[in-house]
């Protein structure tokens, strides 16, 4: 049995973990942990999902000696508190929470140096697929004239611009062209007159509504072009990517993993 320790678990990723880990044979969320306890008003969808969890406002209140595993969905200064803890206690950690600056994947990496931990911006066993898929498209389309635009959708209260799932796109390509990555990503031709510049990797950002997370990768040719898409209809696509990074990750040595590590795509083809 995988005993789980939730951090960022009354979250909107939070419900949908809870929900998803009572559904796995072998796992069991132990440990809930909430910022905002005391005083918050439980619903009866909550209180369900967290009939027998031992729910706490931090995780130091825990023995880490009941735990096997810590998984977390909050945010980077959330999670770095956490990561000392999960590193502390010798405990491995999956990481969801995006929006990590360069610095503080720094000292993420630094506080979990003794456990194996895999951060990704990206849960979804499909959009990983996808990042392959980009990656190739790049390198077999090296010497045909084509530029990269990169389209992200998303709800309106997402905090961070453009996505961390963007980004990595935008720095596969960057790699597989021997681009220097962040500083050939355009965000904004508000203004700009010219013509695009061939060494260019735009980033275009939608914000509104309700809108589930869409991520495409464009790759207009002369003639031709390439629309790579990929569109989260739930959380759910998250969640079941985090069972198997959870089931994953506690039998590798320590060590910094991405789900492409996981599912064996960090080096096959290109
Ligand atoms: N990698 C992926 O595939 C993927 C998928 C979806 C979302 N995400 C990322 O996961 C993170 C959470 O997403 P979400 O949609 O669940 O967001 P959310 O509903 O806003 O939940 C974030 C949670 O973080 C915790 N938190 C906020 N401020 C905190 C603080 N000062 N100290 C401690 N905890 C704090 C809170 O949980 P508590 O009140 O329970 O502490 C809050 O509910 C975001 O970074 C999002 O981009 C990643």
């Amino acid at each position: 049995m995988i005993r789980v320790a939730l951090t960022g678990a009354l979250g909107r990723m939070g419900a949908v973990m809870r929900r998803e880990l009572r559904r796995q044979e072998d796992m069991q969320l132990v440990v809930a942990v909430s910022h905002r306890l005391p005083g918050l008003e439980l619903t009866e969808e909550d209180r369900q999902s967290l009939q027998g969890v031992r729910l706490v406002t931090a995780l130091d209140e825990v023995d880490a000696g009941g735990l096997d595993v810590v998984l977390d969905f909050s945010t980077p200064e959330a999670a770095l508190e956490y990561a000392a803890y999960a590193g502390g206690h010798r405990l491995p950690m999956v990481l969801g929470t995006t929006g990590f600056s360069p610095a503080q994947l720094d000292e993420l990496a630094e506080r979990l140096a003794a456990v194996p931990c895999l951060v990704t911006p990206n849960m979804s066993l499909m959009m990983n697929i996808v990042f392959r898929m980009v990656a190739n498209a790049t390198v077999v389309l090296a010497d045909y004239d084509v530029d990269v635009e990169i389209t992200e959708r998303h709800h309106r209260g997402k905090r961070n611009a453009p996505s961390d799932t963007a980004l990595k796109l935008a720095q596969i390509v960057a790699e597989k062209r021997h681009w220097p990555f962040p500083e050939v990503v355009c965000g904004s031709r508000w203004g700009r007159s010219g013509a695009r510049p061939e060494k260019e990797i735009g980033i275009q950002c939608v914000r509104g509504g309700d809108i589930f997370s869409e991520h495409q990768v464009c790759f207009a040719g002369l003639g031709e072009r390439i629309e790579i898409v990929h569109r989260a209809h739930s959380l759910s696509s998250y969640a079941r990517g985090a069972v198997k990074a959870l089931r994953w990750i506690v039998r590798q040595p320590p060590g910094v993993y991405d789900l492409l590590d996981m599912l064996g795509l960090s080096e096959v083809l290109y």
